[in-house]
C-alpha cells in the first residue's frame, strides 16, 4: 500500500476521473475526502466503505471560498490533517473567443481555476502544520497543445501549470511538492458529452483512437495510477512535472 494513513481530498470525485481517484487511492490505504458539488458524491463514499476504506462526502462547489473553507474544516475534524489535494473538479464549454460569453468564461475559469486556487489557499496551511503534503493538479492535453473550439477550456487548464510552478516555488522549501497530469482522451460522462456533439460518434471514436500510439481509449484508472505514483513517496524529488496521459497522442504527428 503506498499511501497508508494518508489523507487525500479529491475534488469533482462523484464521476469519471475524480471518482476513480478516490476509489484507487482508498486501495492504496488512504483516508479520501470525496468532494463534489453534486449529492452523487455519496455513491462514492459508499463504494469505499464497500471495499473496507475510509471516507467521507464533503458536499462543496469549490468555486466558492465559504464552500471551501468549510470543506477544510470538515476533513480535519473527521481525519485530522490533509496531506494530499487533487484538484480535479472540472467543466468544459467549448465554443471559440468569439462566440465565448462572459458566463462561461467566468464558470470554466472559476472551476477549473479558481476552485484549484482556492483549494489550495487553504489546504497549503494545514499541509505545512502538519510537517508537508502534495498537491496533483489535473490540468489537460489542451493546456499545452489545443484544437479549434476550445475556449476558455484551454486557458483554464494552461493557467493550471503555472499555479502548479507558483505553488512549488512558494511552497516547496516548506514541504509542499506540487504537480500536474494532463489527460488526453480519457473515457468519462465528459468526454462522452463532447463526443455527443458530432454527428457520427463512432467515427469520431476511431479517428481519437487512431491518434493515439495505442488503439484503446484511456481510462479513469490510467490516471488513477499516475495520481498514485505522484502522491507517493516514489515522487518525492519530483516538483512542477507535467505527467502527460494521453496514449501518446499529443507526441504523434502523423504521416498519413
Ligand atoms: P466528469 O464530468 O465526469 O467529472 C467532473 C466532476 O466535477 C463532476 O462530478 C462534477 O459534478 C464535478 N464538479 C463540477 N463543478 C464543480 C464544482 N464547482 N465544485 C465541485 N465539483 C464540481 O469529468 P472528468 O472527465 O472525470 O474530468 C475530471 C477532470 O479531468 C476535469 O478537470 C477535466 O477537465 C479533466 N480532464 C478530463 C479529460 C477527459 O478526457 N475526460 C481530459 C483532460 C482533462
Amino acid at each position: 500500500m503506498k499511501l497508508l494513513n494518508k489523507v487525500v481530498l479529491v475534488t469533482g470525485a462523484a464521476s469519471g476521473i475524480g471518482k476513480t481517484i478516490a476509489v484507487e487511492f482508498a486501495k492504496e490505504g488512504a483516508y479520501v475526502a470525496v468532494n463534489d458539488v453534486s449529492k452523487d458524491g455519496e455513491a462514492t463514499v459508499e463504494i469505499i466503505k464497500k471495499i473496507g476504506g475510509k471516507a467521507v462526502f464533503c458536499q462543496a462547489d469549490v468555486r466558492d471560498e465559504s464552500h471551501v473553507t468549510a470543506m477544510m474544516d470538515y476533513v480535519i475534524e473527521a481525519f485530522g490533517k490533509i496531506d494530499i489535494l487533487i484538484n480535479n473538479a472540472g467543466v468544459s464549454i467549448r465554443k471559440n473567443i468569439i462566440e465565448a460569453g462572459e458566463e462561461e468564461w467566468t464558470k470554466t475559469m472559476d472551476t477549473n481555476l479558481k476552485g484549484a486556487w482556492l483549494c489550495c489557499k487553504y489546504a497549503i496551511p494545514l499541509m505545512i502544520e502538519n510537517g508537508g503534503g502534495c498537491i496533483i493538479n489535473i490540468a489537460s492535453t489542451h493546456s499545452f497543445r489545443t484544437q479549434p473550439n476550445h475556449f476558455p477550456y484551454q486557458s483554464a487548464k494552461a493557467g493550471m501549470i503555472a499555479l502548479t510552478n507558483g505553488i512549488c516555488v512558494d511552497f516547496g522549501l516548506k514541504g509542499i511538492r506540487a504537480n500536474n497530469i494532463s489527460p488526453g482522451f480519457i473515457a468519462t460522462p465528459l468526454a462522452f458529452d463532447y463526443l455527443n456533439e458530432f454527428p457520427n460518434r463512432e467515427e469520431k471514436i476511431q479517428k481519437i483512437k487512431s491518434a493515439q500510439l495505442t488503439e484503446r481509449l484511456g481510462t479513469p484508472e490510467d490516471v488513477a495510477k499516475a495520481a498514485i505514483f505522484l502522491a507517493s513517496d516514489d515522487a518525492n524529488f519530483i516538483y512542477g512535472a507535467n505527467l502527460i496521459v494521453d496514449g501518446g497522442r499529443s507526441i504523434y504527428q502523423k504521416t498519413d
